[in-house]
């Protein structure tokens, strides 16, 4: 198949606005550094997200709430040092944005001025909305998230599968019809029954980006840990790994060990 977007020079708002139109579908993987970020860049993914994830993957937290604006930039400049073509977005994290949209701009403004990424993303809907507004008035594209939304982790108590439930689904509807008429570029969708994803994604004029979302959606998105199989013990089931490189790394590591231990590393050739 012929992709749309492989003569792009440089992933837009609009290119993932085109791709919906045309029905090619978007790939979105995180990164938290600047190898990872190098390398990803280098298969053409359409959007690199700088998750909030990293507080669980690159900081060992339970939850993403613990992670700072300060941590976040540091973790999306190092990303968009290495990215030339992708679409770069960094989430917001908790405490920066909900309630008090003077903040959420002001923090939406250090993410796009000390980092340089394209874009950034918050989770919710009409909670969030006046935040969105405003942020968009300053020209900042704003990626929208609903469904699981793992900032709210504390009020649900639990990351089961989201709306489920008619009310919930009903208000998930609305909050994307919101989002989508606010201006938002598009719009993650974790978690829910594929049948809602779908119906929401073929009423919104925005790409929806899924993650246990089904594929009726328009891209999907894995937390690039998760999807390499580094993570350890976190299978949920719309995970699908492409690699062992957890296991691979300990091997490798294993095997210098033992080289170093044995004095087979170094050998001659590799020694001054
Ligand atoms: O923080 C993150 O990695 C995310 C994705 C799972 C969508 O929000």
């Amino acid at each position: 198949m012929a992709y749309l977007q492989t003569d792009v020079t440089k992933v837009t708002t609009n290119v993932l606005k085109n791709m919906k139109l045309h029905g090619e579908k978007i790939a979105m993987l995180t990164a938290y550094d600047y190898s990872m970020a190098t390398l990803l860049d280098s298969t053409k993914i359409d959007v690199i997200l700088v998750g909030d994830s990293a507080a669980n993957v690159m900081e060992g937290y339970q939850t993403t709430l613990p992670i700072t604006l300060d941590e976040m930039i540091l973790y999306a400049s190092s990303v968009v040092r290495a990215v030339k073509r992708a679409l770069v977005v960094v989430d917001m994290p908790f405490g920066t944005y909900q309630g008090n949209s003077k903040l959420a701009l002001s923090s939406a403004i250090r993410i796009m001025k000390e980092t340089g990424a394209d874009a950034i993303k918050l989770e919710g809907g009409q909670e969030v909305l006046e935040s969105i507004t405003r942020i968009l008035s300053a020209g900042i594209p704003v990626m929208g998230h609903l469904g699981l939304t793992p900032q709210s982790i504390n009020k649900f108590g639990t990351y089961v599968v989201r709306a489920t439930e008619a009310d919930e689904a009903e208000r998930l509807i609305r909050d994307a019809h919101i989002l989508d008429e606010a201006g938002c570029f598009s719009l993650v969708l974790e978690k829910i029954p594929a049948k809602l994803a779908q119906q929401v994604t073929s009423e919104i004029s925005i790409p929806t980006i899924g993650i246990g979302a089904g594929s009726g959606v328009d891209g999907q998105v894995l937390v690039l840990q998760d999807m390499l199989g580094i993570t350890q013990q976190f299978k949920p089931r719309y995970l699908r790994t492409y690699g062992t490189f957890g296991e691979d790394i300990v091997n490798a590591v294993k095997n210098y060990i033992s080289d170093v231990k044995s004095v087979n590393f170094p050998n001659e050739k590799e020694q001054y």
